[in-house]
């Protein structure tokens, strides 16, 4: 007789159960009939059917992260783009207009810029440090708001309030990408956002080795428009990276802190140096928002460091080739320090002139600051100075 490849109860575990949550790596999940197939697809039923629509190991890391953001269902997708997608499209139609902040991480820029209004969305970017701005940039039809609180790479601390309170007065819809800030800084839905979304693979999973999104809604309707629509489009994750995830969370809020004191001794350091030209930092004085680092980050400034050297290309690359220890590499949030240069990264899209309007120049960096000691590390950053000099 042929063995049966069927395995009823994979999981099963008798009288004692994992410690750790288990991978369920299955596509499907088999029933016993028709009636019971309806009933899991009304809701009267719970069980998975396909896992494109839904596993176990995406609804644990969901729950996880569910209760750091003060959410309820939220949905794991593919990647950090996937959640924006979901959030975007899922709930917009032909005809919305979206506002999103001009220093948005550079995929969402161009998703605005250049793909949704193909698809017959109108999108207005502008400084969401400034509520004005936004007031201005209203048109009857906007639907909906996107911000990072902390904006990419020049750290400027969005008007979280004034928008949320905006959006309330308008009926416009926030959507809050936290993945910079984390719910370690901000709860989103505390200050009234409608949806909140993350880049998983940054400093949630935390350890650059999984690709995952995180969107989450204030009401069961979006909710739904955002499920359906990821379902449908393939936006998604696997299993595994969901096991991955799930596994780096659970430290997540030491290595927070952790990195966030040693951003805030390395910013010191880098603005004490003759040869920085600007260490950026929000909770520093001379930061343009810093009175926003208490109101709205609640006095958690973050990971992420930015600075300015003299020199140019030349002085980037020399920079960059003797700070030994840091990875040059465009991302940010893992256990190690980061180092990225915006202008040939995530914003050379831009033009020199537009990228000078920002704030960059070419020997702009932007540092995620990782779990390394700090006198290490500015050793390291000292060294890459260094090798400026001597040019
Ligand atoms: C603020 C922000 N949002 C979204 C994304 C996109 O995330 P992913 O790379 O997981 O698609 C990124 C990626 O760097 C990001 O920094």
């Amino acid at each position: 007789m042929k063995p049966t490849l069927m395995r009823p109860n994979p999981v099963s575990t008798g009288v004692s159960t994992p410690v750790v949550t288990p991978i369920q790596q299955s596509v499907v999940y088999a029933t016993d009939a028709p009636d019971t197939l309806d009933a899991q697809y009304t809701g009267q039923e719970a069980g998975f059917t396909y896992a494109r629509e839904g596993h176990p190991n995406a609804e644990a890391l969901a729950a996880r992260i569910d209760a750091l953001e003060g959410a309820e269902g939220g949905l794991i997708t593919g990647s950090g783009m996937a959640a924006v997608m979901a959030a975007l499209m899922g709930v917009c139609g032909a005809g919305d207009h979206i506002i999103g902040g001009d220093q948005l991480y550079g995929r969402s820029l161009r998703l605005m810029t250049q793909d949704l209004p193909r698809f017959g969305l109108e999108c207005t970017l502008v400084d969401t440090t400034d509520v004005d701005a936004v007031v201005a940039a209203l048109k009857p039809n906007t639907r909906m708001i996107l911000i990072e609180v902390v904006s990419n790479p020049t750290l400027r601390i969005a008007d979280l309030h004034g928008i949320a309170e905006l959006c309330k007065d308008r009926d416009v819809l926030l959507v809050v990408d936290n993945t910079f800030t984390t719910p370690r800084s901000v709860k989103p839905f505390e200050s009234g956002a409608d949806i909140v979304l993350h880049s998983v693979t940054k400093l949630l999973a935390g350890h650059a080795d999984v690709t995952l999104g995180y969107v989450a809604a204030r009401t069961p309707e979006l909710r739904k428009a955002m499920y359906d629509f990821a379902v449908t489009t393939g936006l998604t994750p696997s299993p595994f990276e969901c096991w991955l995830a799930e596994r780096g969370l659970m430290t997540f809020d030491l290595r927070y802190d952790k990195a966030q004191a040693t951003a805030q001794i390395l910013a010191e350091h880098l603005a004490a140096q003759p040869d920085v030209l600007r260490a950026i930092y929000p909770s520093r004085g001379d930061h343009p928002d810093h009175l926003r680092t208490q109101s709205v980050l609640g006095g958690q400034a973050g990971n992420m460091v930015s600075f300015e050297i003299k020199g140019g290309r030349a002085a980037a690359n020399a920079f960059s080739r003797a700070a030994q220890g840091v990875a040059f590499a465009p991302t940010l949030g893992d256990v190690g320090t980061t180092l990225s240069h915006p202008a040939s990264s995530s914003h050379r899209a831009l033009t020199p002139e537009d990228r000078a309007a920002l704030g960059m120049s070419e020997g702009f960096f932007r540092v995620s600051v990782g779990l390394e000691d700090p006198d290490a590390l500015m050793a390291t950053f000292d060294a890459g100075l260094a090798a400026v000099r001597a040019l």
